[in-house]
């Protein structure tokens, strides 16, 4: 029995010595010392020996037991830390890869131009304000002098919600100007800078939604001068002092008398060619609208309670895709919108 023990012991420790998985080392575990296993089964045989050998076996049995548990538990620590070796090996992060760039972004060049725009009439001592896109007729025609059967209103112009055509996609930022002087009494300095929205097709110029910033001022003593020289001001700080802008007559119902403003086309400095061609920028007209505008009419301004006796006003409505083109030399309007990170990027 003795041999026996001995024999276990020493075939134990090999085995354990060769296990290299915590897989093994539990078949192992069971295969040596539990309740079916090789070291039991010779402690079963106990009760056939003599009361003197009994205790001496025991002893010795338990000593075989604790042995094998300790080469066991070393075998064990030893495989975990060669498992943990492997991996860690395989896992490992080369720190000295160089990084993924993260790229930035950066505000869109049209509301790059909004924001000069907007700065220059703030220190003008404008307030900038917001309004809704979708617009009761009233406001984007009526109460502007806009009567009945005017073109502009016309289906084929305005997106309408309703049968009625009461409702509809603002076709101008000119309703901020009722909706202010509503809400203001005179003098006032308004800047209602948003979307609009026209039945046009789009083209190098033109876009079934884009942007325009309505400017009010209505005082006492205001003069078509006043209006001009606020545009020059403007025009000068946004595209520099040899800017060419030209004023030409104009008709709005809202505006008596009006005019339109002028940008010389950057692409063709007025020429209307392009190395023989008709410039896609500007038709060949040489020139690209900017914005309307005009004194406002006495009837608007009646329409909204204030007196066109003691006050009058001017009012303007620039195109801001437009006036982004010029400043940032963009030869057509729909890169705008498009939003290519290519044309993104030269910003
Ligand atoms: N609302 C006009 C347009 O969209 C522009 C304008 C604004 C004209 C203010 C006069 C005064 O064409």
């Amino acid at each position: 029995m003795k041999e026996q023990l001995k024999l276990i012991e020493q075939n134990a420790i090999a085995a354990l010595n060769e296990a290299q998985t915590p897989a093994a080392l539990e078949e192992l575990r069971v295969r040596l010392l539990g309740k079916k296993g090789e070291l039991t089964a010779v402690l079963k045989q106990m009760g056939g020996l003599s009361p003197e050998e009994r205790p001496i076996m025991g002893q010795l049995a338990n000593t075989v037991r604790a042995n094998i548990e300790q080469v066991m538990e070393n075998r064990k620590a030893a495989i975990h830390a060669a498992v943990l070796e492997q991996k860690l090996a395989s896992e490992a992060i080369d720190v000295t890869i160089p990084g993924e760039a993260v790229s930035l972004g950066h505000q869109h060049p049209m509301n790059m131009v909004l924001q000069e725009i907007k700065d220059i009439f703030v220190g003008m001592g404008y307030t900038v304000v917001d309004g809704p896109e979708v617009e009761f007729a009233s406001y984007n025609f009526t109460r502007l002098n806009i009567e009945e059967g005017h073109p502009s209103r016309d289906r084929s112009d305005t997106f309408y919600f309703d049968e009625n055509d009461e409702v509809l996609l603002r076709t101008q930022t000119s309703s901020m100007q009722i909706r202010f002087m509503e809400e203001h009494q005179p003098p006032l300095c308004m800047l209602a800078p948003g979307r609009v929205f026209r039945k046009d097709e789009a083209d190098a110029t033109h876009s079934p939604m884009f942007h325009q910033i309505e400017g009010l001022v209505v005082a006492e003593n205001i003069t078509m001068g006043d209006l001009k020289g606020a545009l020059i001001t403007i025009m000068n700080k946004i595209y520099g002092h040899d800017a060419q802008v030209r004023f030409r007559p104009h008709h709005f119902p809202f505006t008596e008398p009006s005019c339109e403003m002028d940008m010389q086309c950057h692409k063709c400095h007025g020429t209307g060619e392009v190395d023989g061609q008709v410039c896609s920028t500007c038709h060949g007209e040489g020139w690209i609208e900017l914005l309307g505008a005009g004194m406002v009419h006495p009837e608007v301004l009646r329409n909204c309670g204030i007196d066109p006796d003691k006050y009058s006003g001017f009012a303007f409505g620039i195109g801001l895709e437009r006036t982004a083109m010029g400043r940032l030399k963009i030869t057509d309007l729909r890169l705008i919108f498009d939003n290519d990170v290519r044309f993104l990027n030269q910003f």
